[in-house]
């Protein structure tokens, strides 16, 4: 690790799904951009996703695949540390420590309890127990920085807040925890989808970021585009994510309400930025065994790194005798 690194960076993300552009710009990119200047973590929640996926292929595939898209996009497993939840079961052990100090009304509190609740009473104690699993993620490797979605930030607060009730219960004026901080990306606005509505793999709207060329296309021209206005507003919103806006203005105002025409230039940029790393990905998938020893190694280091910290909690808390 370059010595001018001095801060920990780690994130979680759940093994659901393809990625999109949406997906991609608004949250993955983010570790790519910052593995140079971070000592960085970031690790498939497989535990987590445990509360939507109750299959074990489903569950495995949808690991594997995850750690193949972020190894596409760039992100260096020299650089960062890449590895799985499970291969760190500390977690599960502070996790169930944690909770000893964790009140029911104020898991109540939570956004993510709230919706679910909101939805179907029959709520799974992992789910309501969510944000304790994602402290101990969090806290026990010591993270500085947590780049989140805005919607995982009371998440990160939640850790700040167990990591402040630990310190002052048992630290004896020692910080045991560091308090971690949520990397919001400010500027990052919501990449809207074919519908014009917020890209989602729930809504069905989605560019997914590694389809092959057809379905860029059809994506693309089916884009809605709001026929009162000379700017289709959603073809630019998506648009701009791969061009600057000096040229965007130049060629939108060349061709003014010629929706097809724009909407073909932005099926050329999407598929000029889609190809190599979907080819890349290709490439990764002709070796498992070699993206499994990447992933099998992040978890060994991620591993030692937790084991050491919870010697110290095992001692602070008094289970450690011998
Ligand atoms: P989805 O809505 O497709 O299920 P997730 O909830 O899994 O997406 O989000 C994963 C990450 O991608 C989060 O950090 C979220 O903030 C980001 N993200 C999801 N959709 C968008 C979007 N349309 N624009 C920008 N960022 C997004
Ligand atoms: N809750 C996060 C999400 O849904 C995933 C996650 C689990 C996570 N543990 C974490 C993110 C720790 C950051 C840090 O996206």
């Amino acid at each position: 690790m370059d010595k001018n690194i001095t801060k920990t960076l780690l994130s979680g993300v759940k093994p659901t799904g393809r990625p999109h552009i949406g997906n991609y710009f608004g949250a993955m990119k983010q570790f790519v951009d910052n593995q140079d200047s971070h000592d960085s973590y970031v690790f498939i929640a497989d535990y987590h996703a445990m509360n939507m996926i109750q299959n074990g292929e489903e569950l495995r595939q949808g690991t594997l695949d995850i750690v193949l898209d972020y190894l596409a996009i760039g992100l260096d497993p020299k650089k960062v540390c890449l590895f799985k939840q499970s291969d760190v079961p500390q977690v599960t052990e502070l996790c169930v420590i944690f909770n000893t100090l964790t009140t029911m009304p104020y898991l109540m509190r939570a956004h993510a309890f709230k919706d679910a609740e909101a939805k179907n009473k029959e709520i799974n104690v992992g789910t309501f127990d969510y944000p304790i699993l994602m402290a101990a993620d969090i806290l026990i490797q010591d993270a500085d920085v947590v780049p989140v979605g805005r919607d995982q930030k009371q998440h990160v607060e939640y850790a700040r807040d167990t990591a402040e009730k630990f310190n002052r219960i048992f630290g004896q004026g020692e910080e045991i925890f560091k308090l971690p901080e949520p990397l919001i990306l400010a500027d990052v606005e919501t990449v809207p989808g074919i519908d014009g509505q917020k890209m989602s793999k729930s809504y069905n709207n989605t560019i997914p970021l590694f389809a092959e060329d057809e379905e860029i296309k059809k994506a693309c021209l089916s884009i809605v585009t709001d026929s009162s206005g000379e700017l289709p507003k959603n073809v630019y919103a998506i648009h701009k994510l791969f061009r600057d806006e000096d040229y965007l203005k130049k060629l939108y105002e060349e061709n003014k309400g010629k929706y097809k025409i724009l909407k073909e230039a932005l099926m050329a940029d999407v598929i000029a930025f889609v190809t190599p790393i979907r080819e890349r990905r290709k490439e990764l998938a002709k070796n498992i065994p070699a993206v499994l020893e990447i992933l099998k190694e992040g978890g060994k280091k991620a591993n030692a790194r937790a084991e050491a910290k919870m010697k110290k909690v095992r001692e602070v808390i008094g289970v450690s005798l011998y």
